[in-house]
């Protein structure tokens, strides 16, 4: 059921809840793909009920990145989410989430804002703003929801720590869940910003997993010095791509490597023709 009011979602949750019945979230904003339908998949097994949020959320979005050309294909995504089994496709408008006419700056709204440290790297540093914005609409999808699971992608690894850490931080009784990264036959990580590419660059988009599971191949025959194994990646790069960052950080709490061991997250954002693409692989 498609629904477009909190007020909608409130009421339904409030029955489930009455019922004994346990509540997934999936928060997506939308464009789906086999990557978010593994997300719901697993919600739906896991969980008697699930909601499923599409929403292109203002806040996390810097002035000079693509909040308007964001792919929008609602229509579609209802269809793929109800498929797997959801319950509710909740499709709010920025008015719905943030109040009418609100100012959608931290001047006038709550956020809550993730600690520097988890914030002040890889992605954070280019995307000023971008997790206290993605934490404040997260929060607010559990608070609205009130869902015992929530579901989401390896493909975000640092948005992961960070909100799993919120949620540790500031006690909210839900229990997040990390599920693989889905990519295409030929490595590329799945991605709704894939459709800003066009064949060559889908090929130079290859680079990316081809880096990382260089890297780990690299690594598995005894690697573990970091500077030697970026240099590995220089091999796969041309002009056309555009390196962000190559980073080694630990799984759990995104420090720094000195050396690479099994519990190493390298993580990768890169510019092929233009489009932010990020990847990730776990050295284990
Ligand atoms: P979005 O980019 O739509 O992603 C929604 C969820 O799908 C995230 O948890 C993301 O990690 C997961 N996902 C995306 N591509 C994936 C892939 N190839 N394999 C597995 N999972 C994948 O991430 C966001 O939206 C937003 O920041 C959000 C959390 C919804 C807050 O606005």
């Amino acid at each position: 059921m498609l629904v477009h009011t909190i007020k909608e979602v409130r009421d339904n949750v409030k029955q489930w809840k009455k019922e004994g019945l346990t509540v997934g979230v999936v928060p997506t904003m939308g464009a789906l793909h086999a990557g978010h339908a593994s997300l719901i998949k697993k919600a739906v097994e896991k969980c008697d009920k699930v909601v499923v949020s599409v929403f292109v959320n203002p806040i996390q979005f810097g002035p000079a990145e693509d909040y308007d050309k964001y792919p929008r294909t609602l229509d579609a995504d209802v269809k793929l989410a109800e498929g797997i089994g959801a319950d509710i496709i909740f499709a709010p408008s920025p008015d719905e989430m943030y109040g009418k006419g609100q100012r959608l700056s931290n001047d006038t709204l709550t956020y809550v804002a993730p600690p520097y440290f988890y914030v002040n790297k890889l992605c954070g540093k280019t995307r000023v703003g971008h997790f206290d914005g993605v934490c404040t609409v997260v929060m607010k999808l559990f608070n609205i929801t009130q869902a015992d699971y929530g579901f989401f992608g390896q493909k975000d690894a640092q948005q992961f720590i960070i909100l799993n850490k919120m949620v540790h931080d500031l006690n909210v009784p839900i229990e997040l869940i990390e599920c693989p990264i889905v990519r295409e036959p030929s490595g590329l990580a799945l991605s709704s910003r894939n459709k800003y590419l066009d064949e060559k660059g889908k090929v130079d988009a290859l680079a990316l997993s081809q880096i990382l599971n260089n890297i780990k191949a690299c690594y598995n025959k005894g690697i573990t010095d970091i500077s030697a194994l970026k240099e590995t990646s220089l091999k796969f790069l041309n002009e056309n791509h555009d390196l962000e960052y190559l980073e080694f950080v630990d799984k759990d709490n995104l420090e720094d490597k000195t050396k690479a061991d099994d519990n190493t997250l390298v993580l990768i954002a890169c510019r092929v023709h233009g489009v932010r693409l990020i990847d990730n692989i776990l050295l284990k």
